[in-house]
């Protein structure tokens, strides 16, 4: 009996991890493996059904990647979509044509023949399309499912051997239909729908009893979800072995290391070490103004001060990290070399150095699959919601040279920020939103006096992936409090600027 998951083959598709998130928003469990997976991986993988994403390149390119035989050994249902959909076609004998032009959009799709794929769906949806070839005729025993006024073969199966392939992408939400065929996909392959976070936390802390046994683990506690997940996470499988370490860099937001110790760590009964570092990272940073070595420093003093507190633990056997899965996956490029996986989660090379062994629980979630594990272990909602903020902290937005002083009028200035995007209902509508302390003055006029002082800007911006980001359109009324308020309650500063660059060109953060 194959396992009740869905393997997804990468050929190198933008999008071919929203087809895992739509597959586990289903209910089942769904893994990427890169298109140069080896047979023996396919095999092992032991999936109860295989899709095979679209891609970039065009199957006629020299180099570009192909079929595994083994994923049609495995004897399971398999779904090729747009290039899948042509590897499948052209691996059973059907015929591909080449064109010049992608085909780009939507397209009205008529479901021409019944089939178990798009049974209880419209005879008629609109479609998300984006390829260049097309299949020409259909490998033999394979049946024309669906067209669109552009192409004939839109989708086709072989309900006997339980393949199908369509042209258009399911996955994306411009597709109507998406959610509803990929859920009879699923069906059909006979996948039950056992993929909640409850029943994660559940085996998750099965496994992580069967794997540490009595061993020790250390979790550096970032203060952020993912940490602060697989903190709580282990706590309740492994109580008082575990040990978490929360550095207070001097570089955190105002009530941030009180939100951990009291609200967290004691609520869930963690184990936990604060180490106030304050004062070693702040006269590392004194004088530095470059971003690039203010991270370097942060990064370098972080692993120092975890590893002293490690070492006043005796014996550690592992180290528990919040690896997630979109930094286990590895990026492939449409002509099939991997890039490297991300390391950034990585704490500079301390396993190895230290002897210690790797527990990474949330490998395999994504960040909203983590978001709901958090609400099943019962952390608090506006917790859960937290917008991202950077390991470096503080350090990077107030610009230049770092110290005490403008630390703190930063940290109220962005507690201005963030208390009014909360109550305004913006905090969740928006990606991030904070303040920068620009270490400029300028001229201004209070009461009667004149005032020579600093000058805060306000960051706000709409992104889906930090990649790409938008600077968002807060109302101008909501801009004047957070002016009136951060000028008249935060001493040294007099004036106040929004932000309205998008990255690119400009980045999130300015430093
Ligand atoms: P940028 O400024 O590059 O930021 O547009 C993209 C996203 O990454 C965050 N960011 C960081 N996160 N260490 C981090 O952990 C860093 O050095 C760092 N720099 C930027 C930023 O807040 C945004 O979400």
């Amino acid at each position: 009996m194959p396992q009740n998951k869905v393997l997804i083959i990468d050929y190198g598709s933008q999008v071919t991890q929203l087809i895992a998130r739509r597959v586990r928003e289903a209910g089942v469990y769904s893994e990427i493996l890169p298109a140069r997976a080896t047979a023996a991986e396919i095999r092992g993988a032991d999936p109860g059904a295989v899709i095979l994403s679209g891609s970039p390149a065009s199957v006629a390119d020299e180099g570009a990647p192909t079929l595994s035989p083994a994923v049609l050994e495995l004897g399971v249902p398999v779904l090729g979509i747009c290039y899948g959909l042509q590897l499948l076609a052209q691996a059973l004998g059907g015929r591909l044509a080449r064109s010049a032009d992608r085909e780009y959009g939507p397209a009205r799709l008529e479901v021409t023949n019944p089939s178990p794929l798009f049974e209880g769906l419209p005879a008629t949806a609109r479609v998300w399309m984006s390829h260049g070839d097309r299949v020409d005729q259909p490998p033999p025993g394979f049946t024309v499912l669906a067209a669109t006024g552009d192409i004939q073969v839109a989708a086709l199966g072989d309900d006997s051997r339980r393949l199908y392939g369509v042209q258009f992408h399911p996955e994306v939400h411009h597709t109507e239909i998406g959610a509803g065929l990929l859920k009879n996909f699923l069906k059909l392959a006979g996948l039950q729908a056992d993929w909640n976070m409850a029943s994660f936390v559940e085996r998750t802390l099965a496994s992580l009893k069967d794997q540490i046994g009595d061993g020790q683990v250390i979790c550096a506690l970032s203060g952020g979800v993912d940490s602060t997940v697989v903190a709580v996470l282990l706590n309740k499988a492994i109580g008082h072995n575990l040990h978490c370490i929360f550095v207070d860099n001097g570089l955190l937001r105002q009530g941030e290391v009180a939100e951990v110790r009291d609200n967290i760590a004691r609520h869930h009964h963690l184990n936990l070490t604060v180490v106030d570092a304050s004062e070693l990272f702040l006269s590392r940073l004194a004088g530095v103004e470059d971003p690039e070595k203010k991270r370097k420093i942060i990064g370098h003093t972080f692993i120092q001060v975890f590893e002293e507190e490690a070492a006043k633990l005796g014996r550690v056997d592992f180290l528990a990290q919040g690896t997630i899965y979109p930094d286990v996956i590895e990026s492939v490029s449409p002509l099939g070399s991997s890039v490297t996986i991300k390391s950034h989660h990585n704490v500079g090379g301390l396993p190895e150095k230290m002897n210690m062994a790797l527990v990474e629980p949330l490998r395999e979630l994504f960040k909203d699959e983590v978001r709901g594990v958090a609400a099943e272990l019962g952390l608090p909602e506006e917790f859960i919601w937290r917008q991202p903020f950077p390991g470096p902290g503080l350090a990077i937005r107030v610009i230049g040279p770092v110290d005490r002083a403008m630390l703190e009028t930063l940290r109220r200035a962005d507690a201005i920020v963030q208390e009014a995007l909360k109550t305004s209902g913006w905090y969740t509508k928006i990606w991030q939103g904070f303040a920068v302390l620009l270490p400029l003055k300028t001229v201004g006029v209070m009461g009667d006096g004149r005032t020579y002082e600093n000058v805060v800007a306000i960051r706000a911006v709409n992104s889906v992936d930090a990649m790409t980001a938008d600077w968002s359109r807060l109302p101008y009324d909501f801009l004047e409090t957070l002016s009136r308020r951060i000028i008249n309650e935060v001493k040294g500063v007099n004036r106040v600027v929004y932000d309205i660059s998008s990255k690119p060109p400009s980045t999130i953060e300015w430093e």
